[in-house]
């Protein structure tokens, strides 16, 4: 019952993750506006854009192994909505969602730092980058998410057929990066990235296993699939075409 409500409200749901992904940003404008961001405004922002961009990645790799164990779920006890895997496409645009506004709190979290930091300078910037590594890492996260937004639409997962899956798992690399970059910036004694450490090992676990066949997933790299594929059954569990 809960697997056909959530997919009969799948859109309300939407907005309403995508009007919650924009209010850390409206928060920090209004803050900015209100010269509230405490003694030091630059920090604020590159924090609370930092970690919002980092914490964003996370749930949208969270989506696939989620999508999995929701159909599994549905399976188990024999939910009369929810085996197939085209009752969770829902899920899978929200992961679209949450893949995009990571990169754009990536985006303006790089973008201040050019601003105001380095004022705009190439030379300076070139300089940085080559001088702290922390700096390269997180640019080289940047420049890995990149094309992951670029082809995040419907048209260009058409477009590239059975590359987009692969190129998707660029994901994996650019989240340990974006970790490894977390970890380089905090101040000794500070755990505040162990959290995401945590469940980044636990995602790059469930993915493992899954590469290794311990685990059977039932989609197939977080693709929408067709509401009805050849062959189905109701209340028959199918798998995107390509599937193992
Ligand atoms: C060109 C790319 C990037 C630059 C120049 C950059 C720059 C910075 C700087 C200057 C800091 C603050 C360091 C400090 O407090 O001393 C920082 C922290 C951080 N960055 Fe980046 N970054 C980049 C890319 C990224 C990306 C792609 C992500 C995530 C998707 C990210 C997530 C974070 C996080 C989570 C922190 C820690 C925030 C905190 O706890 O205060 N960064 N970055």
């Amino acid at each position: 019952m809960l697997a056909a409500w959530l997919d009969a409200h799948g859109r309300a749901l939407w907005w309403v993750a995508c009007v919650g992904c924009a209010v850390p940003g409206l928060w920090l404008a209004f803050c900015t506006a209100g010269q509230v961001l405490g003694p030091n405004p630059l920090e604020s922002l590159l924090h609370v854009t930092g970690e919002t961009a980092r914490t964003l990645l996370l749930v949208a790799l969270s989506i696939t192994p989620l999508r999995d164990a929701a159909g599994w779920l549905s399976r188990r006890v024999r939910s009369r909505h929810g085996k197939r895997l085209s009752d969770w496409n829902w899920l899978v645009r929200m992961r679209r969602m949450f893949g995009l506004w990571c990169f754009a709190y990536a985006f303006a979290h790089a973008a201040l730092f050019f601003e105001f930091d380095l004022g705009r300078d190439l030379s300076v910037a070139w300089a940085e980058l080559v001088e702290k590594p922390y700096l390269m890492v997180g640019a080289i996260a940047l420049v890995g998410l990149l094309p992951l937004a670029v082809t995040s639409t419907r048209s260009m997962m058409v477009l590239l057929g059975r590359h987009w899956a692969l190129l998707h798992r660029l994901v994996y690399p650019v989240s340990l990066l974006v970790l490894a970059h977390e970890w380089m910036t905090m101040k000794a004694g500070s755990w505040d990235a162990v959290p995401a450490t945590l469940v980044l090992c636990i995602l790059l676990g469930h993915r493992l296993l899954v590469s290794a066949g311990r685990i059977r997933a039932a989609g197939h790299d977080g693709v929408e699939v067709p509401e009805r594929l050849p062959g189905d059954r109701s209340g028959q569990e199918l798998r995107a075409p390509g599937t193992r």
